[in-house]
């Protein structure tokens, strides 16, 4: 089971040092066998200790060079990053991101031998045309992806749930999440308004392995239980 919490554009690097101490210590003591990823914003990235992963939400796909308001291999080195989201629908669709653009950052990062949490999921309009038109979709954001790449992660967050309270139906998800493993053995993430109330239904639907958590992640105590809850199901 992977629980991984998408900070997005929200807390300072004190507060996530804080959240950080604070869920390093619930894993410890609760002894947590599910694989916990955190993503801050990139100036809270940093070196922690305990066992959470931290990754970050987007890089640039170069060691270092040219690149104004990007960065590199080289900064994340630092901090000994090897963890990315790649393909998330905000950098699709509000940052402007071609599947080409995604592509080439998959496959330097992939080279690099990164973990990759690769993100895919339709927007209202695909998910209204039907079944078959939405898993087309999600077929073309999966184009010259290696879906068997062995540290790869799959994340199914329809645009549509993301930040809005709405969730697929638990069939919905079953059967998207069933043609996914169709296409690949990797581990498959859940994200789209996943909260404490529905963490329990969510993390018990076949071919789920986890879940991708934004908003309701932000609260250290709302997220360990969500943990808590996934930890249970092992
Ligand atoms: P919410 O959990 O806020 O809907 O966000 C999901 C998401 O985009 C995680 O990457």
């Amino acid at each position: 089971m992977i629980i991984a919490a998408n900070f997005k554009t929200n807390k300072t690097r004190a507060q996530t040092r804080e959240y950080m101490d604070e869920l390093n210590r619930f894993i410890h003591l609760e002894k947590i066998r599910a694989e916990v990823i955190v993503f801050p914003p990139l100036t809270a990235l940093d070196s922690f200790t305990g066992t959470a992963t931290v990754g970050v939400q987007n890089a640039y796909a170069v060691e270092n060079g040219a690149f104004t308001g990007e960065v590199g291999t080289e900064q994340l080195d630092e901090f000994g990053i090897k963890t990315i989201l790649v393909g998330h629908s905000e950098r699709r669709h509000v940052l402007g991101e071609s599947q080409k653009e995604i592509t080439r950052k998959f496959n330097y990062f992939k080279a690099l031998g990164y973990r990759i949490v690769y993100c895919v999921g339709e927007k209202v309009e695909t998910r209204e045309a039907g079944e078959e038109a939405l898993m087309a979709y999600i077929t073309s954001q999966c184009e010259g992806i290696d879906l068997e790449y062995e540290n790869l992660v799959i994340a199914y967050e329809p645009v549509w749930a993301i930040g809005t309270g709405l969730v697929p139906g638990k069939e919905d998800i079953r059967s998207i999440h069933a043609q996914l493993r169709e296409k690949s053995s990797r581990p498959l993430l859940y994200g789209g308004s996943v909260k404490i109330g529905n963490m329990d239904e969510i993390v018990t639907i076949e071919n789920v392995d986890g879940v991708l958590v934004g908003g309701a992640s932000l609260y250290v105590q709302s997220f360990c239980q969500m943990i808590k809850t996934a930890e249970e199901k092992i």
